[in-house]
């Protein structure tokens, strides 16, 4: 009998190899590689080739139009209108972050008519039920299974055919054709698939919980993304109470969608207007401080940039920057000095954007630059000024892209002034009008002039 061919898998990359290494070649992280044993070759199939069928485009059943309304908005709006039927979701995020939160809480404001399978292979029926009290879910049509065989999972649902089925998690799932544990690349690959093939040929949507690594990787391989059809991240800072889900892919919508929730003893809160969350904490009359505003998704987002300058005690200036780009930072920095003539060589810098938000948005530049002159100057910038543009290396401002929902938003929140790039303000249709003043700049000298306007 040949003998059973085995394989090294890297748990942290995926990274396949025929020996085994201590350092994967793939990511370079030491002790990851994991012997799995390979099934038998299959390649000696019987005669009985079977040939494939194809189906003409217009004729094929549009069916992306079924979709489940979760009944949370937030949730909605970041699966682009709902859970398709026959789709496969993963939800993923770190732990304590709120997925088996989400999921049970989502019980509660679907449409009460859909059976639901809850199957966890974490917690018991009793921590279930617990939680389910706690978070006030009370229904009727809701199955709780505590089991981990794949297999078993989805001969059940073939026979009872749910109508929406939760998975919580993928990495407890053990599918018993394959000799790894679970947890394992090859494990959560194979499990995945099964559900995969469950949820298309029965039609019914299926969400997958998935664990994230210590990279922020989704745990196990990345092909697991290739596998699904939406890949959600639930994301935020345990010292903050306010979570965002962010779509990374979404066969069935758009992807840069943000939905934004508030962990509350209750659960989760849907937050439907974070801007004004954002900055209603805004210090009054304090120098150092720009209100932002940035695009995530077709939102627009309100936020407050932070600066403090102070002289710099040792040698060399320190540059900190929490939530915003180091490298932006220090080049605004530059610019600053070259083309305004602010000078930062003898002051430690400190930028950081309130709430715990991360802006890699190059429109926040201005609002930064902003805050840092405020402080360096200790002059006030107006709490009721919002401005944005992205800072080239000459000192001028660059347009910046749905500028017009950002003047919208400004004007909807009651900003009496706005600081926009010039390039953008042709293009702003007429109808944009408000008590809102919008002012704009080509540089960074005429962006600090209408400050003082
Ligand atoms: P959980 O959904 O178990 O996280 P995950 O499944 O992503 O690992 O979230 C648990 C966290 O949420 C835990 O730290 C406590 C907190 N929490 C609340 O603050 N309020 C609540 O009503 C619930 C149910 C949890
Ligand atoms: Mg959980």
């Amino acid at each position: 009998m040949a003998k059973a061919k085995s394989l090294y898998i890297c748990s942290a990359c995926g990274y396949e190899s025929a020996k085994w290494y201590g350092c994967c070649p793939g990511c370079g992280e030491w002790n990851m590689m994991n012997e799995e044993i390979l099934s038998q070759s299959t390649s000696a199939r019987a005669s009985s080739i079977r040939a494939a069928s194809a189906q003409k485009l217009n004729e094929i059943q549009n069916d992306v139009s079924v979709r489940y309304s979760t009944g949370m908005n937030e949730l909605d709006r970041v699966l682009g209108g709902g859970i398709v039927k026959g789709s496969l979701v993963l939800l993923s995020g770190d732990p304590g972050i709120g997925k088996s939160t989400l999921l049970l809480q989502i019980c509660k404001t679907l449409n009460d008519k859909l059976n639901i399978l809850y199957i966890s292979g974490e917690e018991s029926a009793h921590q279930i039920k617990l939680r389910a009290d706690r978070l006030g879910v009370n229904n009727s049509r809701l199955l709780i299974m505590c089991e981990t065989d794949v297999l078993a999972i989805t001969e059940y649902i073939r026979q009872n055919k749910p109508d929406l089925v939760f998975v919580d998690s993928v990495q407890t799932m053990d599918y018993a054709d394959v000799n790894s544990s679970p947890g394992s690349v090859t494990q959560v690959r194979e499990s995945a698939n099964v559900f995969m093939r469950a949820a298309k040929s029965l039609g019914i949507p299926i969400v997958l919980v998935g664990h994230v690594n210590k990279d922020g990787n989704i745990a196990g391989p990345k092909v697991l993304e290739h596998i699904v059809d939406a890949v959600l991240y639930f994301e935020g800072n345990r010292n903050f109470s306010y979570r965002i889900l962010r779509a990374v892919k979404n066969r069935y919508g758009s992807t840069n969608e943000i939905g934004v929730f508030e962990m509350r003893d209750r659960g989760l809160a849907e937050v439907e207007n974070p801007s004004l969350m954002l900055i209603s904490g805004k210090p009054k009359n304090a120098s150092g401080s720009c209100i932002a505003c940035t695009i995530e998704g077709s939102r627009p987002i309100m936020a407050e940039v932070q600066a403090l300058v102070t002289p710099t005690g040792f040698g060399n200036p320190r540059r900190m920057c929490t939530g915003f780009d180091y490298n932006r930072a220090a080049m605004i920095l530059a610019v600053l000095e070259k083309k305004a003539g602010y000078f930062f060589g003898n002051m430690d810098t400190y930028i950081n954007i309130v709430g715990g938000l991360k802006i890699d948005e190059p429109a926040t530049d201005l609002s930064v630059a902003m805050a840092l002159v405020s402080s360096l100057k200790d002059t006030v910038v107006a709490d009721d000024t919002l401005a944005f543009g992205e800072i080239g290396l000459a000192g001028e401002i660059r347009g910046v892209n749905n500028c017009e929902q950002r003047v919208k938003e400004a004007i909807r929140l009651g900003f009496s002034r706005c600081i926009i790039p010039r390039h953008n303000l042709k293009n702003l249709s007429s109808d944009i009008s408000g008590d809102t003043e919008i002012i704009g700049v080509r540089n960074i000298r005429e962006a600090f002039e209408a400050l003082v306007k």
